[in-house]
């Protein structure tokens, strides 16, 4: 914040300044009007200058001469969430979304001297509404390299795997026993391109991955696939009724989550990148995983 207003300051100081030889060179030779076009591209450096030695003091990783992206140059970061995935992000009691990820990224956002605002949205809505609707998106998103053809995405902060929820007593227990199998999965997600690659499958796509659980349970469909924490998550909430299997055990690769950012926006990358990496050397990234993911 006090980034910003030091920047407005030297942006309306530079501007009167620019005003004032504006008016008095008015009716000027060609030579005249150069003159103030140079002034112009000194008093730009001027505050690109500002910029940066403010963002080395706010940020302390932050290299000296790591720039400030455009998306954060109104003070507030602007974050899209699909709040249904517990224990990452999912509404609180006072319908707030809540979570690790919401606690990450607003860590993040102090860092960074911004304030955050958390838009809850579609997770299949994320990566077309980054640039636009919104800043950047955490919501447990997988790094994969069809995404990274929309979106540049941060370093990762989390490794996952897809886990398979049976219903209590299933025989399902090998990749071989997923042909052919009625599979719900939340649309657009990791699991979803999983199970769509399956043999035979029948995939149910599901907006909360909570409804692809209920069916579960209703007997709709064999199976559910998810990412681990969400899937032990609902393992115990629905506990005694259905079980959340390691996908090890199905030949699933480990994932990385990362947040998602507009593509080609490098300051963005570098300053979010620089943030993560103090929130993680002081201690903090273990905490909001004791709070929210061990407890
Ligand atoms: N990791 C998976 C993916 O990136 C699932 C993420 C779902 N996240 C959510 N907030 N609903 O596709």
């Amino acid at each position: 914040m006090k980034k910003f207003f030091a920047v407005l300051l030297a942006t309306v100081m530079t501007m009167s300044l620019l005003t004032a030889c504006g008016s008095e060179a008015a009716e000027t030779t060609t030579e005249e009007t150069e003159a103030v076009e140079t002034t112009e591209a000194e008093a730009t450096e001027t505050t690109e200058a500002t910029e940066t030695t403010e963002t080395t003091e706010t940020t302390e990783a932050t290299e000296a001469d790591v720039a400030v992206s455009d998306a954060l140059a109104d003070g507030v970061l602007t974050v899209g969430t699909n709040a249904e995935f517990p224990p990452f992000e999912y509404v609180d009691d006072n319908g707030e979304p809540d979570g690790f990820d919401i606690a990450l990224i607003k860590a993040i956002g102090e860092k960074l001297g911004v304030t955050v605002e958390v838009e809850n949205m579609e997770f299949a809505s994320l990566i077309s509404s980054i640039g636009s609707k919104i800043d950047v998106a955490i919501a447990g998103m997988t790094v994969t390299e069809e995404r990274k053809n929309s979106v540049d995405f941060s370093n990762s902060y989390y490794e996952a795997v897809q886990y398979v929820i049976l219903p209590e007593g299933s025989d399902i227990a090998t990749a071989d026993d997923l042909k052919d199998k009625a599979i719900g999965v939340q649309l657009g997600t990791t699991g979803d391109f999983i199970a769509s690659d399956i043999e035979g499958a029948s995939v149910s796509q599901y907006n909360k991955a909570v409804d692809a659980v209920n069916d579960l349970i209703n007997g709709r469909v064999d199976c559910v696939i998810i990412d681990k924490n969400p899937a032990l998550v609902f393992e115990g909430k629905f506990e005694g009724q259905v079980v959340a299997v390691d996908g090890a055990q199905f030949d699933f690769e480990p994932e990385e989550y990362a947040i998602a950012m507009p593509k080609g926006d490098t300051a963005l990358v570098e300053q979010i990148n620089a943030a993560l990496e103090e929130i993680k050397a002081d201690g903090t990234f273990d905490e909001l995983v004791k709070t929210y993911i061990e407890e």
